[in-house]
Formats: C-alpha cells, structure tokens, sequence
C-alpha cells in the first residue's frame, strides 16, 4: 500500500481523519455544550480509535472554540489520549461580530495569538498541524514565515499546512518559509467534482463554470503535500441523507452507490470515500460525521478504493456529473 504524503514527512496518520466541526452544539456561543454532546464526542472517539483512525481535525472558528474546548475536557479526563492522537487545528479566520463582516486575518499578531487561544482550549503544549484557512488576500509572506518562525521555535506546533488555496498561493508562501507546508485541506468529493472536473474539461467551453486551480493536484503530489478532502461524505446525500433539494444525478449516483455497496458486501460510506481515495494524490478525507455508527461504516473505504475497478470509478463520476444512467432500477 503506497504511504499518505504525510506519512514521508514522519506523520503516522490514519488514511481517514475525523473533522470535528460538528461537535460542541450550536454556533452560539452563548450556548454552552451539554453531558449530552460530551458523550457523542467521546463515543465518536471511541469509535474512530477502535477502527484505528487517530487523525483529528479541529479549526479555532469551530462552535466558535466550543469543539476545541469539548475535546480538551475529553483530553484532560483521559490524559493518555494525546500522544495516541495527531491534532491538527486551524487559524486565519476571524467570524463575524457586531459591526464587523467576516475577515482572514494572516499577520503574525493574528496567528500566534491564535495558536494560544488553540492550545489552551484544547489544553495541550503543542499541535501536530496548524494550517492556515482560507487565503488572506493581505497576506505579507515574509510576516506569515515569521509567525511560523515563532511557533516552531517555541515548540507549540511541530507542522504547516494550508487550506482551499492554489498553487500560486503555496508557491507564494513556500518561497518565504523555510518549513515546508505538507497539507493542503480542500473540498473534495463525488458531489464536489471541481478537483476532477478542472483536469478533464481543460480546453472545452464546459469547463468555464469549473472552479478549481487546473495545477494544483500535480502541484500536490510533484510536491508531497498531503490533499485532505473536506465534505467527503457529500453530507450524506449518496448515503441516505434526505434532502428535499435531491437532483436526478444525485439520485441515480446513490442507486448506483447502493448497489455497488450490495455488490461488494460493504457500506454505502466506504463505496463513496473510496471513489474520492482512489485518486493517485492519496487523498485523507476529513470525515464530518458526529455519529459513532456512522464512522464505523467508514472503515472499509481504503480497501474499496483498491478494489473499485476504473470502470466502477467513471461509472460513479458521469452519473454524479448527470451524464450517464447506469440503468439502476432498485436500491
Ligand atoms: N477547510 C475548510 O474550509 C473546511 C470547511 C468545512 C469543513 N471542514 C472540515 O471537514 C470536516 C467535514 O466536513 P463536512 O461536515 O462538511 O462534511 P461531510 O463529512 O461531507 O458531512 C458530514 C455531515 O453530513 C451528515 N451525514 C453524513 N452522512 C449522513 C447520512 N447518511 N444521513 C444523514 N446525515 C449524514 C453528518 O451528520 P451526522 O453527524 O449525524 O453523521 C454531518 O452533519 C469538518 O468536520 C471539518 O473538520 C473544513
């Protein structure tokens, strides 16, 4: 089995990665989290762990800190939890709040400050990860290169990433910082096709609506920089999700998923990842499931990314794109 990009910068990372921005309730931040939430988050633990997935995904905005705050009592009471863990955690974007619109914020106050703000909720000394969100359109390399100085030196974060950036972006920033950025997080998916889409339809009057940097998946893997998928599971759409706004293609791609899943003897979840995980780039998904039950069905999803045929792969790819009826009729 061919190793994660991460795993060549000494990462042991499971190939699936928990994303725990449904975890903490509301975005309210006047609502604090319940018994209630912690259970779910620590059966949802529990159940990554038993499938050996112990790869977490956090972001400073996530119920406003409430998801990083839950995982840190989680960490506290079961203090051998952490060095079992890898944390990665994100920072760069500032919500909005009272006359303020949302906003990135790369200078180096911002960054560093955040980290703190991430390690304290979450009550450890350091992050495996930090990426860095969204692109800041201000963004001075050299000052992002010496907020980066400063965490690595200060040892509170061992390694950089980014996240929905282009190749220009990274290329932008890498030339500034000596650390290498090894992770870039972007949405990804049978339902979010961009990533596949950019590459076919180069050169066709189809591919104008395409919105993805036709470079950026080489870029990724000439340059060993692990794609993480964000929205892998397509909010369950495929997957059993209802969903009142559910188009044709959608419809013909979960029947296909269905009988695909019958076919094979596995869940629906693990024919969907392992449609996105056969891509050449490794791609980790980043799995937003809360549901302990839900993240077990996953477990499978490498071994049908191995055994999905190119055949099985384009078939799922046009009848999620709406140009093909693999004929389907029951699920
Ligand atoms: N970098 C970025 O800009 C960015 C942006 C967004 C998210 N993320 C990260 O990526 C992770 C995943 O993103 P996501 O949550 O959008 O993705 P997702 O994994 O595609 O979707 C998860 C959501 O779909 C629901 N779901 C899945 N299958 C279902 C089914 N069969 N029936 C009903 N509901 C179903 C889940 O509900 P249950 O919880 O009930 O299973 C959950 O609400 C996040 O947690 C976060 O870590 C990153």
């Amino acid at each position: 089995m061919k190793a994660l990009p991460l795993q060549s910068h000494g990462i042991a990372a499971s190939r699936l990665a928990i994303g725990c921005m449904g975890f903490g309730g509301s975005w309210d931040a006047s609502e604090p989290y319940t018994a209630a939430h912690m259970k779910q988050l620590e059966e949802a633990v529990d159940a990554a762990l038993s499938i050996g997935i112990n790869f977490f995904d956090h972001a400073d905005i996530y119920t406003r800190g409430k998801a990083e705050a839950m995982f840190g009592e989680l960490l506290a009471a079961r203090p051998s939890l952490r060095e079992q863990l890898i944390i990665q955690s994100k920072c760069g974007i500032q919500l909005a709040d009272g006359e303020l619109p949302g906003r990135y914020n790369f200078s180096k106050q911002h960054i560093v400050a955040s980290v703190d703000g991430i390690l304290q909720r979450l009550g450890i000394d350091y992050l495996d990860i930090l990426l860095l969100h969204r692109p800041d359109p201000l963004m001075e390399p050299e000052e992002v290169a010496e907020a980066i100085h400063t965490l690595k030196a200060s040892g509170k974060v061992r390694h950089f990433g980014v996240s929905n950036m282009h190749s220009a972006h990274l290329q932008l920033l890498q030339a500034a910082v000596s650390e290498p950025f090894i992770v870039n997080q972007l949405h990804m998916s049978l339902a979010h096709r961009h990533f596949i889409d950019q590459g076919l339809l180069i050169n066709r009057n189809e591919g104008s609506a395409v919105s993805f940097d036709p470079g950026l998946m080489a870029y990724m893997q000439m340059n060993n920089i692990q794609a993480q998928a964000w929205g892998p599971l397509a909010q369950g759409r495929y997957t059993g999700a209802a969903a009142s706004d559910t188009t044709e293609a959608e419809q013909l791609a979960a029947q296909y998923i269905a009988y695909l899943a019958r076919l094979k003897e596995t869940s629906k979840e693990a024919i969907l990842l392992g449609w996105l995980m056969k891509h050449p780039a490794r791609i980790q998904p980043v799995l937003g499931t809360t549901n302990a039950a839900r993240i077990l069905a996953c477990q499978d999803a490498e071994r049908q990314a191995e055994l999905m045929t190119r055949d099985e792969w384009w078939t799922l790819y046009a009848t999620a794109s709406g140009t093909h009826n693999p004929g389907i009729k029951s699920v």
